[in-house]
């Protein structure tokens, strides 16, 4: 059994991510800490209480995270991509449940001091999955600065290492959303693998694969293929879809639980990388693929990381897809 602890924006895809951490039996989702990024900070942790609620695991725990980036100013939160509430116009104010109650109750600390606690608690154990701006794990990272050591490995959903970015040429959304905070995150000696757009972009989830999950997923497929409406249409009317015959989305943050789960889906390189923080390349994750020594002491300080370059897409998608219909909790 893994111990995960998922950072994250909710955000649909980060509803597919949860989903799929929850329901997985050789996952045990210790909690959510939340993170500023498609929603502000308020929503984002209501989302990740809401979703959590409606996937029938209220006990899992949420620890609130950052507001702002560490260091620049916020960028326009992506109700766009996710909706006004982030989670597709689905937020059902009629349902009642108690954010309040024992059960579902914030955890008293913010989400860095509990990464810390818990990995300190598990030495060793904790996969730290982060699918938002890396700003928790910065902070958690500052104030702890052996927290590398103490975790098994961190798994980012971030960055582009040669696919175009999506929110400029070069970039993409959680990078941009706190680059100061990527850059601190990858300078840091963790076993750190970086799932990005050069394998999310590659692993599209259709409407067949999304209705399957409505008729054969009890409220868990209902819940991802209603929140997964917004999510198509934005992905449809950018033809970022359009090598499919069929509407389709990136499912971005769930591909960073299927590293995880099948890891021998994915073809990783590795090398130093730094994320660029100023200028108009701001965001840009540049890691080194030549791996010499250039001469010069260029980022020799900084530790190796992984990223995804490759991906089984068919084979994650029907994982992703099974895990939700033989696991779900409701
Ligand atoms: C990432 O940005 C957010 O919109 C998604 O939730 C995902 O984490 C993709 O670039
Ligand atoms: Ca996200």
């Amino acid at each position: 059994m893994q111990k995960v602890i998922l950072d994250t924006d909710p955000g649909i895809d980060d509803t597919m991510a949860i989903a799929y951490a929850l329901c997985h039996p050789d996952i045990e989702l210790m909690g959510l800490t939340t993170v500023f990024g498609n929603v502000n900070i308020e929503k984002a942790t209501r989302n990740a209480q809401y979703v959590l609620h409606m996937l029938g695991a209220s006990n899992v725990k949420v620890a609130k995270g950052a507001a702002v980036p560490i260091v620049q100013d916020p960028m326009p939160h992506a109700e766009f991509v996710h909706g006004e509430d982030g989670i597709g116009n689905c937020f059902d104010t009629s349902i009642t449940y108690d954010p309040s109650a024992a059960h579902t109750t914030l955890h008293a600390q913010d989400a860095a001091d509990y990464i810390i606690e818990q990995a300190k608690r598990h030495p060793g154990e904790i996969t730290l999955i982060a699918v938002g701006p890396l700003t928790n794990i910065a902070i958690a990272l500052q104030r702890e600065p052996k927290l590398p050591d103490l975790v098994q490995q961190l798994i980012i959903m971030g960055g582009t290492v040669t696919e175009p970015g999506n929110v400029s040429p070069v970039t993409e959304a959680n990078f941009l959303g706190d680059p100061h905070a990527a850059d601190q995150v990858l300078g840091a000696a963790w076993p750190a693998t970086i799932v990005g757009l050069d394998v999310t972009h590659q692993i599209l989830i259709t409407d067949t694969h999304l209705k399957q999950l409505d008729d054969n997923a009890a409220k868990t497929g209902a819940l991802i293929w209603q929140t997964s409406r917004f999510y198509v249409d934005f992905y449809s009317s950018k033809g970022a879809a359009s090598n499919e015959r069929e509407p389709a989305c990136a499912m971005h943050d769930a591909a960073a639980v299927a590293y995880l789960l099948v890891p021998d889906a994915f073809g990783v390189i590795s090398g130093p990388a730094r994320v660029i923080h100023d200028g108009v390349a701001v965001g840009q994750l540049a890691l080194d693929r030549k791996g010499y020594d250039y001469g010069l002491a260029f980022w020799r300080d900084r530790p190796d990381c992984h990223a995804c370059m490759q991906v089984d897409d068919t084979r994650v998608l029907k994982h992703f897809v099974d895990t939700i219909v033989n696991h779900r909790l409701c």
